[in-house]
């Protein structure tokens, strides 16, 4: 298996495994919705503000994860983890986890100070991340699900409450999102 960083030139292969893999796991019009989602974040994003990390077998992707720009109060260098697929094929097989782990390796030689997720907190605590309450760190829009606002530090230092809202990149900024 071999980790690298997203590159423009693999924007289609990885749109194509993010719409396969979650039509195989939700259904075809969950798909389709990630499908424009990722090509959404690609297009509008800029390339300072977003990280992609992709796992290969055989030079084929098997896995992608990005990591966008994400604004906090405290003026710390953040990114928030979303989405997140791995080829249906391999998964279980620790993919997700490893990607994931090159990713945050990647953000702390950047000397980025704080990630955040959204999802599963079974998943992303096996990565570091846990359960933050908005207290702390107020999510950007209203949450359907707060058990699964997560975080972690990347430096070593507890995250500590700020108070003032939150700005994620326009791809994520849509209600339905959250
Ligand atoms: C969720 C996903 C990214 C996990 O990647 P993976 O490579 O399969 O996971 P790993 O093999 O690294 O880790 C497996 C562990 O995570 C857990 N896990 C796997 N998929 C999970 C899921 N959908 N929800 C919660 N936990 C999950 C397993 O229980 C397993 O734990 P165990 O080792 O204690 O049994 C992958 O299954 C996937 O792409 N699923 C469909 C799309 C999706 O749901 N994406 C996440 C939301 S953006």
């Amino acid at each position: 298996m071999k980790f690298s960083l997203f590159s423009e030139s693999k924007t289609k292969e990885v749109i194509d495994l993010f719409k396969r893999v979650f039509s195989e796991s939700e259904s075809e019009a969950e798909g389709q919705a990630i499908a424009d989602f990722v090509g959404n974040l690609i297009a509008t994003t800029k390339s300072q503000d977003l990280i992609g990390c992709i796992a290969e077998e055989n030079e084929i992707i098997v896995g992608c994860i990005f990591f966008s720009r994400f604004t906090v109060p405290s003026g710390q260098d953040a990114f928030i983890l979303s989405p997140v697929a791995v080829s249906t094929d391999v998964q279980g097989t620790g993919v997700g986890q490893k990607l994931i782990q090159y990713g945050l390796d990647h953000l702390r030689s950047l000397n980025v100070s704080l990630v955040f997720t959204y999802g599963d907190p079974s998943f992303y605590s096996k990565t570091g991340f846990e359960q933050i309450n908005e207290d702390i760190v107020k999510a950007p829009f209203h949450l359907s699900q707060p058990i699964g606002w997560l975080a972690q530090s990347l430096n070593g230092q507890e995250i500590q409450a700020m108070a003032g809202p939150t700005q994620c990149v326009e791809a994520l900024n849509d209600p339905s999102l959250w």
